[in-house]
């Protein structure tokens, strides 16, 4: 099988479409809710200074093991040490998890670029309550999630990823243009947005606790699809000239830049349309849907700007859902032996039984509710803070005490100079696993009740 492998051509190749299926709602929508939650500055710091150490390992971890073996996360593992198959397993199951929840907020995304290309902007503008209507309804929003579910099957049954790979090629620049360009324009008119831009980037020490660290590293496995066997298959097709650390640096680069200039766009915005209220900047995954009309009912031609800006984040999620659904049909298809076409099917049934009850859980189901959070919520929770950090954890403790940092390192070294061996060795060895132990514990004693931070 390893040799019928294709590689990406090229060096920007790989970086392109491994930072292609990194950027997604994760950086839109996921990464400023989490930062007006979690204290502004002192989130974007603790996310920056994970990035760098434990991210990045973690990321030059995984493409060297998948280069290496040449196989997908669960062949990976099980070539590499039979007993510690199961982390590829363990892996496998997060794209499962994330893709229905996923396709909801796309849901979400359509009906908001329905409303804005239909000139229905303004009536959207009344921040989260508008937004809190639309999603406790029952019908609607599982309209919009089977219309968003719809169109990523049909791009993957007919196998037309690569028409779509092309538009979203334009439209990734477009947006983050867009975006700097609406995030300036909101904070130079709208009163009290500069309070909000210091709030965002400067940190408050005070609003530290161990649940900054908590989400910055959930949202950090997410964001760059770490933890989930993503990037070992991405690096299973990578040729052994490309440096793996530079790729690494530059798709980190990429994902948080975006990530924090959506940030800039949203939590200052909301800083401002509530004086800095605690409640409003904790609202949640509902924040981009509730904020960013208020920003466009103030601008010249907003409607027309919401409507591009939607369209695009639009394109922005569907290439995230299709390589997330691609990754679920292979892992089925390579477990079962099903045809390509039953596999999408049964991905359809998982994505409906798992979808309907994440999106009925805002209305009529909003009193079920599982260790007090919505379905949506603990869908979200259990594969960010704790499938994940646990394939984190088991990962670097396979690597730094069985398979052996040097390994990784040999890997490294064949498209370039390993520069970063010492950080490696002492994030994989130590600070990784300590922190990710620390993480499991605390997020799971939290959402227990048992301690409150
Ligand atoms: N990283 C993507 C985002 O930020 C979401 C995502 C998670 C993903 N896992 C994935 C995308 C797997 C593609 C494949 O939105």
């Amino acid at each position: 099988m390893s040799s019928e492998r294709s590689s990406f051509t090229g060096k920007i190749g790989f970086v392109l479409a491994a930072a292609g299926s990194a950027v997604g709602l994760g950086n839109i929508w996921r990464f400023p809710y989490l930062a007006a939650k979690y204290g502004g500055g002192i989130f974007l710091l603790v996310y920056i200074v994970l990035a760098i150490t434990f991210g990045f390992t973690l990321m030059i971890t995984e493409i060297a093991i998948g280069r290496k073996t040449k196989l997908s996360a669960i062949g990976a593992y099980r070539s590499l040490n039979k007993k510690f198959s199961f982390i590829g397993y363990l892996a496998a199951i997060v794209p499962i998890i994330i893709l229905p929840y996923y396709s909801v907020i796309g849901g979400w995304v359509i009906k908001y670029l329905a409303g804005f290309v239909s000139g229905r902007g303004d009536a959207m503008a009344s921040g989260m309550t508008y937004f809190g209507g639309f999603i406790g309804t029952t019908v609607e929003p599982i309209l919009w999630f089977l219309l968003f579910l719809g169109l990523t099957a049909v791009v993957v049954l007919l196998g037309v990823e690569k028409g779509v790979e092309k538009v979203s090629k334009i439209m990734m620049p477009a947006l983050i243009a867009l975006i700097l360009f609406i995030a300036i324009y909101a904070i130079v008119t709208i009163d009290g947005a500069w309070e909000g831009v210091k709030y965002y980037f400067m940190p408050d020490f005070s609003k530290f606790s161990i649940m900054t660290v908590v989400a910055a590293m959930g949202q950090l496995f997410y964001s760059m699809s770490l933890a989930m066997g993503i990037m070992i298959t991405y690096g299973s097709y990578m040729k052994k000239d490309i440096s793996i650390e530079k790729s690494a640096k530059q798709i980190e680069i990429f994902d948080t830049g975006i990530a924090i200039l959506a940030g800039l766009l949203i939590v200052p915005a909301v800083y401002a349309f509530s004086g800095g209220d605690e409640a409003a900047l904790g609202a949640g995954p509902g924040l981009m849907f509730g904020t960013l009309p208020q920003i466009f009912d103030v601008m010249p031609f907003g409607d027309v700007i919401g409507a591009v800006f939607f369209i695009m984040v639009f394109f922005a999620a569907i290439t995230s859902s299709i390589s997330l659904m691609e990754t679920v049909v292979s892992i089925i298809q390579d477990r079962f032996h099903t045809s390509r076409r039953m596999t999408c099917l049964i991905v359809i049934g998982i994505c409906l039984l798992l979808g309907i009850p994440s999106s009925l859980g805002f209305g009529l189901w909003s009193n079920f509710t599982i260790l007090g959070l919505s379905i949506l919520d603990f869908f979200d929770f259990i594969s960010n803070n704790v499938i994940m950090p646990l394939v984190a954890l088991a990962t670097c403790i396979f690597v730094a005490f069985v398979l052996k940092p040097k390994s990784i390192e040999d890997e490294l070294e064949i498209g370039g100079k390993a520069k970063k061996r010492y950080l490696f060795n002492i994030v994989v060895k130590f600070i990784a696993p300590i922190c990710l132990i620390v993480i499991l514990v605390s997020s799971v004693l939290n959402v227990f009740g048992v301690i409150s931070i």
